[in-house]
């Protein structure tokens, strides 16, 4: 018994390994921040090596018509591709938004919760308006979507999938992201409650949560500095992150693979999560910030 079950366990781990893309091909997949970055390769990849219908959803419509005709470009049929543009700031608008997501082609198999917004800001000199536009667009608004994208799928029994990517900042303290750090642990908590509860009532959806460390986008030059307006920059961290085929190749893999919680960040990042899940913080935090001088100087003189 005991040897059937280690055997099993080595499977499932190595299964967890490799991309299922037969997981994709059929599915409409609904991706939230497809204008840019993470949720445009993620979209990219998709296309390429799956027969996925998708939705594409952020502020710019024009920006995301651009990115549809790459999709077109990349071997997507026209009509398998949707734009519905929304505002995760905007809360009063995104239950017709996902009224909208749904008339696209009937229903939605996978929620990717990707869109977001940074922060690089002294958490003493920032203004209470960019907290707020923080936890509205990096909690408030991804609950009151999931939420509605919930109760549409248990009136209609089917089963499904949502995504949330959330970051290693909302694992450990990032200096500059106060704001930024709480939102996304927040979005932590509110992704591990509801997919305990979701199993309880036998839901079939499941829930994964993706966290990846610094990945080369312009995440943080979109970042919010004190004031609301962009940071304009990338960091070291951004600058010097993974790159972001790599970052969405590890993500497509370990949600094809239902994974509920998933890590994709350097080996330094990775080290930092496990010292401040396993260390006292004091401790935790005295290892790690030598390791992080640079970014730490360098960012500190330009928020100030
Ligand atoms: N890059 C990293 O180092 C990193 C690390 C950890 C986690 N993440 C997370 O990964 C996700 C994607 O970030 P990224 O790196 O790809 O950054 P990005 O290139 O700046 O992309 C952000 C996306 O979110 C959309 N967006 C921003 N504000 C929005 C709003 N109010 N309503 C709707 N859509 C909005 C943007 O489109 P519009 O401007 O058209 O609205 C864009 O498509 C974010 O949740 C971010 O927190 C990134």
């Amino acid at each position: 018994m005991a040897t059937a079950g280690l055997l099993y366990a080595g499977y499932r781990y190595l299964r967890s390994k490799a991309t299922d893309w037969t997981y994709y091909d059929g599915k409409v997949v609904w991706v939230t921040g497809a204008s840019s970055g993470i949720g445009k390769e993620l979209c990219l990849q998709l296309v390429k090596r799956s027969e996925v219908k998708l939705v594409l959803s952020s502020r710019s419509e024009a920006t995301l018509n651009g990115v549809k005709a790459e999709l077109v470009e990349a071997g997507a049929k026209d009509g398998n591709i949707a734009v519905v543009p929304l505002d995760l700031g905007e809360l009063e608008t995104l239950v017709e938004a996902v009224e909208k997501v749904f008339d696209c082609f009937g229903h939605i198999d996978l929620l990717i919760n990707n869109a977001g917004i940074s922060q690089r800001s002294l958490a003493r000199m920032t203004s209470f308006d960019v907290y707020r536009r923080l936890i509205k667009i990096d909690f408030e608004g991804q609950v009151l979507l999931t939420q509605t994208y919930i109760k549409k799928l248990v009136e209609s029994g089917r089963s499904a999938h949502i995504t949330f990517i959330s970051s290693v900042a909302g694992r450990i303290p990032v200096p500059f992201r106060s704001g930024y750090c709480a939102a996304k642990a927040a979005l932590n908590s509110y992704a591990a409650t509801i997919r305990i509860e979701l199993e309880l009532e036998g839901h079939p959806i499941a829930v994964t949560v993706v966290s990846p460390g610094g990945v080369k986008t312009a995440v943080s030059k979109n970042a919010l500095n004190k004031d609301g307006k962009p940071f304009g920059e990338a960091d070291a961290v951004t600058a010097e992150g993974m790159n972001v085929a790599e970052c969405c190749s590890q993500m497509i893999c370990a949600i094809s693979n239902k994974v509920d919680d998933f890590i994709v960040c350097s080996s330094l990042e990775r080290f930092a999560c496990t010292l401040f899940t396993h260390l006292p913080l004091k401790l935790a935090t005295r290892v790690i910030l030598p390791k992080y001088k640079r970014y730490l100087s360098e960012t500190l003189a330009r928020v100030k």
